[in-house]
């Protein structure tokens, strides 16, 4: 098992790449499972994705999604929660029903998480498992919000944010102290149970990462690194992000 290395020449090459698999995938399977990611690299994807609805059909009447993770102790209203995000970049643009789009909520009671993320994870066996998943990757190494020290088989669950994540965040929060602490997410192990799998990463901030994921051991400190013992895994690379491959 190994990854598919794919660096393109821009990133908009890479973002009609895996905009046209999910295509393919939904016009050979209208009802697939797409697991979805946040954060500026799929943009542009989504993007690509409206716009395959808009001028060539593509219709997502019948796909199901479910989103990697959401910040806790925020509104949904709030400008950086990712269920905005994603209406904003890519729901609120195609044909998809309200009922088919899974994304964890915003405050979950302490006392009601184990439930919760348990049923998140019961709803997409439901619904068959995840065909397609796109990920991006945060500078630590994380998939989702699975931050370093995450076990290969976790599952849904509640995590802490890293320091780093948390700077990351911090220009779109305003300033750290609005940026959340805490969110929930898919688990490593449900992520490896995607059928495919593809992370984008794009630009010089994440040469580093890209590296200990793609060629560094396999170790929990990067969870990306799991990856590496996927089947159908592809990284999606520009020039500068495979810049020290
Ligand atoms: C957040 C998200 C990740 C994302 C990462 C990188 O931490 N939870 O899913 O991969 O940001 O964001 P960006 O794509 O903006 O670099």
């Amino acid at each position: 098992m190994s990854i598919t290395l794919h660096i393109h020449a821009t990133r908009e090459t890479a973002n009609k790449k895996v905009a046209r698999e999910i295509a393919e995938l939904i016009r050979a399977k209208p009802h697939a499972v797409l697991g979805l990611a946040t954060g500026s690299t799929p943009i542009g994807v989504y993007q690509e994705l409206v716009r395959l609805h808009h001028q060539e059909g593509l219709s997502f009447r019948q796909v199901c999604t479910f989103n990697l993770d959401e910040y806790q102790g925020i509104d949904l209203s709030h400008p950086e929660s990712y269920w905005n995000f994603m209406h904003r970049h890519l729901f609120d643009h195609i044909d998809i029903p309200a009922a088919n789009i899974h994304i964890p909520g915003t405050r979950v009671p302490s006392l009601e998480l184990a439930d919760y993320c348990k049923h998140y994870e019961e709803l997409i066996t439901v619904h068959g498992g995840i065909d397609y998943q796109i990920l991006g990757i945060g500078r630590t190494g994380h998939i989702g919000f699975n931050e370093p020290g995450s076990p290969p088989d976790c599952r849904t669950r509640r995590i802490l944010l890293d320091q780093l994540t948390r700077e990351d965040a911090a220009p779109a929060f305003g300033d750290l102290d609005h940026v959340p602490t805490h969110a929930i997410t898919m688990g490593c192990g449900t992520i490896m149970e995607a059928r495919h799998i593809a992370l984008l990463a794009f630009g010089t901030a994440k040469a580093a990462i890209v590296r200990k994921a793609l060629r560094g051991p396999v170790s929990s400190q990067v969870s990306a690194s799991y990856l590496q013992n996927h089947e159908h895994t592809s990284f999606h690379l520009d020039h500068e992000s495979a810049s020290l491959l």
